[in-house]
């Protein structure tokens, strides 16, 4: 019997829904290749639901989460909304309870792409970043004294545990493995500053590497990295970092690799349910005008495919997203593709009817 794989569907906020569409269909024509099965849920949560509500994400919604095999979201975010309380409310709430410890962003840039690097080719920018996803500043530890007053102090802890930190790095070897590039793999710190935090992860590093005797290492501080990853980008496989450090620096590679409109990101719970999103965020401006790419979701179910064991289906998403890329889109730009959001989408399906 085919295998039917269980997806949540998470369109959200803005032009959320417009780039899920592309996604799944998509999805939909390399189960039909590969000979697999889906069944999506569609979950409504986001700003909307948040303004008519009043809820983000209920325990209910995480619980049936948890039961799928995948989510695949769109975006969250919502001009009427202050900021922090759906990113904390939902996008993190979700990778917490979830324990979606691995935020894993490939940076690649595909031939016919523009990138603001002079000089660089598609085989200079061909790199992966893996940011731990549950933990750093993120995990939400400190607060207020005195707030309001002029004695007013803020702290705002980093978490790292060894359990955590190990379990990253471990992945990150793994990963580095099976991805079979350059087999090298950069841990990205501040161990000259930090040198409580960063020497936890410096020390578990090296101790896991010693399981890992074919792939070398490096290391870099976070400030030399990000003049790195402009200057020579070519030096870079596979990077692993901690959560506000990775977070800084995908934005910078999905820069590098054309633009947030085909950047992608997997949050990932190797044991359980991982969750795949475009992450340029939800463009409420552009709402409902079929002009963002799609390229990034496309990718993202790329990602998903990957991640759930459908190695094949992936590829073939990936040569339908490299030929539109090198052939139709003129600029990865919302606005400015030369085509609607749902002919891009139309396209990569037309590539992987024909092609695969
Ligand atoms: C990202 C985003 C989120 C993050 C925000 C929206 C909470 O920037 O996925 O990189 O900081 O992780
Ligand atoms: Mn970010």
């Amino acid at each position: 019997m085919k295998k039917t794989y269980e997806i949540a569907v998470i369109p959200g906020d803005g032009t959320g829904s417009e780039v899920v569409a592309e996604g799944l269909k998509v999805l939909e024509t390399t189960a039909a290749k590969c000979d697999f099965g889906y069944h999506f849920t569609t979950y409504d949560i986001g700003g909307e639901h948040y303004l008519a509500t009043g809820e983000t994400i209920s325990d209910q919604v995480l619980e049936s989460l948890a039961e799928k095999d995948a989510i695949f979201l769109g975006a969250i975010g919502h001009p009427e909304v202050q900021p922090g309380i759906l990113e904390k409310g939902i996008l993190l709430k979700t990778r917490f309870a979830l324990d979606q410890y691995i935020n894993l962003r490939p940076v690649k840039l595909y031939e016919g792409v523009y990138t603001p690097l002079k000089d660089k080719l598609p085989e200079h920018i061909d790199f992966v970043v893996v940011r731990e996803n549950t933990e750093g500043i993120y995990a939400g530890a400190g607060g207020f004294l005195k707030r309001g007053t002029a004695d007013e102090i803020a702290t705002q802890e980093s978490i790292n545990t060894r359990k955590g930190v190990e379990r990253c790095i471990r992945y990150s070897f793994e990963y580095c493995q099976t991805r079979n590039k350059a087999k090298k793999l950069t841990l990205c710190a501040k161990t000259n500053v930090l040198t409580y935090a960063s020497d936890l992860w410096e020390r578990t590093f090296y101790e896991v590497a010693e399981e890992y005797p074919d792939i070398e290492t490096d290391y870099a501080h976070i400030d030399a990295l990000c003049m790195w990853m402009v200057k020579n980008p070519e030096w870079f496989d596979v990077i692993v970092t901690d959560n506000m450090f990775g977070d800084i620096i995908t934005d910078l590679g999905a820069m590098i690799q054309g633009g947030m409109g085909i950047a992608a990101g997997a949050n990932i719970n190797p044991e359980s349910v991982s969750m795949f999103e475009p992450i340029g965020g939800s463009a409420p401006k552009y709402t409902g005008q079929q002009k963002i790419n799609p390229i990034a979701a496309i990718s993202a179910a790329q990602l998903m495919l990957e991640t759930i064991g459908e190695k094949k289906a992936a590829s073939f998403i990936e040569a339908g997203v490299a030929k539109v890329l090198r052939e139709d889109i003129k600029d990865v730009a919302a606005g400015k593709m030369g085509y609607t959001t749902r002919e891009v989408g139309d396209l990569v399906v037309k590539y992987i009817e024909e092609n695969c």
